[in-house]
């Protein structure tokens, strides 16, 4: 196959890139480095690309804008992709209010520029759309909860298992990140459903791994790690730092897409999350990562919550292993923590 995966140099578009090169396809990863324009040095992704470049076979580097679209619609004609991962966003919930005409055009026109490319010049293709937990804005805040020792839990045993796919999407605060990547889930949805292309859209709750360029505005566990292991302070926002995220290795994120790139469903729409196996408070994971390195971590507490902020969401991953059941997490919640926090 021919592979094109966007947003290449990042967390989830090199764990791509690596899986396909390793199975021998030809992949094609595009980037810019646009996560150093978002968030600083901090955020620059050069040296993922670079390591992407050394450890594989079958890679080509793309320097290109997903917001330019006639240079987009060459590159699509030129190579006739069989598959497209679309992972290249402007990805910080908090980040968007400052920009939000970058925000959505890279996030919303981005993601069009893509899928109508790809419809002109290569209809076959199976696309698949990452999209976020956020498309559902503050709606799961809805759901009853009770408070724990260390978190928020749903309070009803038919919440148990999470936020399902038919939570509803609009009438409730997304932030202007949210909203951008709503547009384009619903877009990517027409064209699986309109168009009857292959297009999977997965809506991710906390993705994670060791290969994030974390900040304070994206990458939840990777920043906290950072912060822990170089004895900085870390600031929790509101919520009494019960507020819970299920964190997911983006290995298992790649084997979902894999599994639904052998059988893809138009059109169709999953949530994916690491579930309520690999869930965990910010106290929680501070607990546990204050195990590993042997010593107490630094943090303040900020009474003010971030706006729009879940204050416990658990992807429900029925759905999807109900579609895909030989599909399952590999990497716990313990395993993502021990090797993050060795600096592996
Ligand atoms: N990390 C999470 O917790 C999380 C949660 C839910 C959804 N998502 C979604 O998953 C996807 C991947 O997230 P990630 O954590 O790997 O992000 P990331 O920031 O690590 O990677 C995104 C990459 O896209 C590139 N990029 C940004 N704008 C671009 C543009 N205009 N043209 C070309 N490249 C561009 C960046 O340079 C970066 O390398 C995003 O769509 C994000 O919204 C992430």
């Amino acid at each position: 196959m021919k592979v094109l995966v966007t947003g290449s140099s990042g967390l989830i578009g090199s764990e791509a890139v690596l899986h396909f090169d390793r199975a021998g396809h030809r992949v094609f990863g595009l980037d810019n480095n646009m996560r150093r324009e978002f968030f600083g040095p901090a955020g620059d992704t050069r040296w993922n690309q670079e390591r992407l470049v050394g450890a594989c076979e079958h890679f080509t580097h793309v320097e290109l804008d997903i917001r330019d679209r006639p240079r987009l619609l060459e590159l699509f004609q030129q190579e006739r992709f069989d598959l497209v991962i679309h992972c290249a966003a402007q990805p910080s919930h908090d980040k968007a209010k400052e920009i939000p005409f970058v925000d959505f055009d890279v996030n919303a026109v981005g993601t069009l520029n893509l899928l109508e490319s790809c419809r002109l010049a290569s209809p076959e293709a199976v696309f698949i759309f990452m999209s976020t937990n956020k498309v559902y804005g503050d709606a799961p805040n809805e759901v009853p909860l009770q408070e724990l020792p260390t978190r928020w839990d749903y309070a009803r045993p038919e919440d148990h298992q999470g936020i399902r796919e038919d939570c509803r999407i609009d009438r409730t605060m997304h932030s202007l990140f949210g909203a951008s990547k709503t547009a384009a889930d619903v877009v990517a949805q027409e064209y699986g459903r309109y168009f009857g292309m292959n297009v999977g859209v997965f809506r991710g709750g906390c993705l994670t791994g060791e290969h994030h360029s974390g900040v304070q505005l994206h990458g939840f566990l990777s920043y906290l790690v950072k912060v822990a292991r170089s004895n900085e302070t870390y600031s929790i926002f509101g919520y009494k730092g019960k507020q819970v995220r299920d964190q997911i290795h983006s290995h298992d994120v790649i084997s979902a897409f894999a599994a639904f790139a052998s059988a893809p469903r138009p059109g169709e729409v999953y949530n994916l999350g690491g579930g309520r196996a690999n869930s965990a408070s910010v106290l929680e994971c501070i607990d546990q990562i204050e195990r590993l390195l042997g010593r107490k971590m630094q943090h303040t507490y900020v009474e003010q919550a971030r706006k729009g902020d879940h204050i416990c969401y658990i992807s429900d991953l029925t759905k999807f292993r109900a579609h895909f059941p030989k599909w399952s997490l590999e990497w716990s919640l313990d395993r993502i923590l021990e090797t993050m926090v060795a600096g592996r």
